[in-house]
């Protein structure tokens, strides 16, 4: 198994999660980060760190859609270890349904 980051991270990007994760698997894009499925040892200890509850288990109903978008970007984006200052829209954006289809970027992140 693995966790993953799902459509809340978009347009947030709060960027709490990296620090607690021991084997450094975020990466970074624009405006989203994704976990690399297979770095992910599923320790679990990023999905209460994040504040807008987007980190999830592949466990749950329908992740197989955000398993192959989490590889699909943790392979072309740069690797994000420290947190950053979360984007300027994450408050007003948290919660936003449909982000994914509307807001994603594909262009990378900055990295650290
Ligand atoms: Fe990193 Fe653990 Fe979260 Fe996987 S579950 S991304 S290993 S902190
Ligand atoms: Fe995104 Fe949550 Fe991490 S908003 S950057 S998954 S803390």
């Amino acid at each position: 198994m693995t966790y993953v980051v799902t459509d809340n991270c978009i347009m947030c990007k709060y960027t709490d999660c990296v620090e607690v994760c021991p084997v450094d698997c975020f990466y970074e894009g624009e405006n989203t980060l994704v976990i690399h499925p297979d770095e992910c040892i599923d320790c679990g200890v990023c999905e209460p760190e994040c504040p807008a509850d987007a980190i999830r288990p592949d466990t749950e109903p329908a992740m197989d859609e955000w398993v192959e978008f989490n590889r699909k970007y943790s392979e072309i984006w740069p690797v994000i270890t420290q947190k950053k200052e979360p984007l300027p829209t994450a408050t007003e954006m948290d919660g936003v349904p449909g982000k994914l289809a509307k807001y994603f970027s594909e262009a990378p992140g900055e990295s650290d």
